[in-house]
């Protein structure tokens, strides 16, 4: 087909053109995965103690969570998350399943979603698969978001609102506290809070932002995957018995796919036990991404504005962000960039994404070469 050629010849010219990274040699410090409690470079230390319990796990579901007879593990991970949230949970097989698939679910009649700019593909794709109905408000702009809500409150039956507790690619927080305020003065409001970069990081047990500020009751719904700190893979929503029910009934990614593997699930819910108790590796993390989002501020004499473990560092273009991923390789660092039409033009950076098995004196190493690069 002629046009495939001029695409890949158009994103090459621009800088744009994607491969998958090729495996490293050994002694690479990476910034760029989302082993943010360092738990998938301990997968060693729980073998035993995951063959001792969970020996009996079979390796396929063999169909999906609606036709399956093996789900002892999908129930038993499903039980133990409701326990600790307080609510019913649901399991997808990935947090792009899930968003899919609960946008796809609540895209009814008279149904609008207001949806931050800079929320996940995922959703994205889930409310354009649907054929959902949506505007966007700027980041983060709860004034502008509440112009929307007032203009738009008579004219739709339900208003869900959309937004991810710690934004993938800026590292900063959805001020989720004014966002539970104005569901207070709007009753038709639904908030949708996607989880994934929070699960295991934030919060007591690691249960997510919405556990830090309490709000867990307020989340409509709460997704969490199991791909990022969990370092397995899968995802969960967090909803009440109803929803639960219907999203059963209606989620197509949920119907329509094979279920997890029983022995991925089991490992999920393993993985979740010891992340309860990892309050440590959460201080850790905080004070290494405190200390090392000042260094790329100093560095980029500007704020990354970031208030987690995902700190971005804007190179201003693609080629740049080439430039500078290829001289942190050099030195023994992968820091992947990031480009459209992941980030905006003119949003192309570099994305740190830390992790609790890092030492700061790692980090002010990895600091000291950019600081030398820039
Ligand atoms: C905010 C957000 N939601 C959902 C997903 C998708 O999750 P998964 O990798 O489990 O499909 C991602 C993945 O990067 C994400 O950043």
């Amino acid at each position: 087909m002629s046009g495939i050629s001029d695409i890949l010849t158009e994103l090459k010219a621009e800088h744009r053109l994607r491969s998958i990274p090729g495996q490293p040699s050994e002694g690479f410090l990476d910034l760029s995965s989302n082993d943010y409690l360092g738990l998938a470079q301990r997968h060693a230390e729980f073998r035993e103690e995951f063959t001792e319990r969970f020996s009996d796990a079979p390796y396929s579901s063999s169909a999906s969570r609606l036709l399956s007879m093996q789900q002892k593990y999908h129930l038993m991970l499903e039980a133990f998350l409701a326990e600790l949230y307080g609510k019913e949970t649901l399991l997808f097989n990935s947090g792009y399943h899930a968003n899919v698939g609960c946008i796809g679910a609540l895209t009814l009649p008279s149904t609008l979603f207001v949806c931050d700019k800079l929320i996940h593909a995922s959703i994205v794709d889930g409310l354009r698969i649907n054929g959902a109905e949506f505007k966007r408000f700027p980041h983060n702009d709860i004034a502008k978001l509440k112009r929307i809500l007032e203009k738009e409150a008579s004219r739709y039956d339900h208003l869900i609102v959309v937004v991810e507790s710690i934004y993938s690619m800026d590292g900063d927080e959805a001020p989720l506290s004014e966002l539970v305020a104005l569901k207070q003065q709007y009753p038709s409001i639904l908030l949708y809070v996607d989880e994934a970069h929070a699960f295991g990081v934030r919060g007591k047990r690691g249960l997510g932002l919405c556990e830090e500020y309490d709000l867990i009751k307020h989340a409509d719904i709460l997704i969490g995957t199991f791909g990022k700190a969990a370092a397995s893979i899968g995802a969960f929503a967090v909803v009440t018995e109803e929803m639960k029910s219907f999203l059963i009934n209606t989620a197509r990614p949920f119907i329509f796919s094979t279920a997890l593997p029983p022995v991925n699930v089991a490992w999920s819910l393993l993985m979740t036990e010891k992340i309860i108790g990892m309050e440590n590796e959460r201080r850790h993390l905080a004070e290494i991404s405190h200390y090392f989002s000042e260094r790329i501020s100093e560095i980029s004499s500007q704020p990354t504005g970031s208030d987690s473990q995902i700190i971005p560092y804007l190179t201003g273009s693609a080629q740049r962000a080439l430039d500078i991923a290829d001289k942190l390789r050099q030195a023994g660092y992968l820091a992947l960039p990031i480009r459209r039409p992941t980030v905006p033009p003119g949003g192309e950076r570099i994305r740190f994404s830390l992790s609790a098995a890092m030492t700061r004196q790692e980090l002010c190493d990895v600091a000291d070469i950019l600081q030398k690069i820039n």
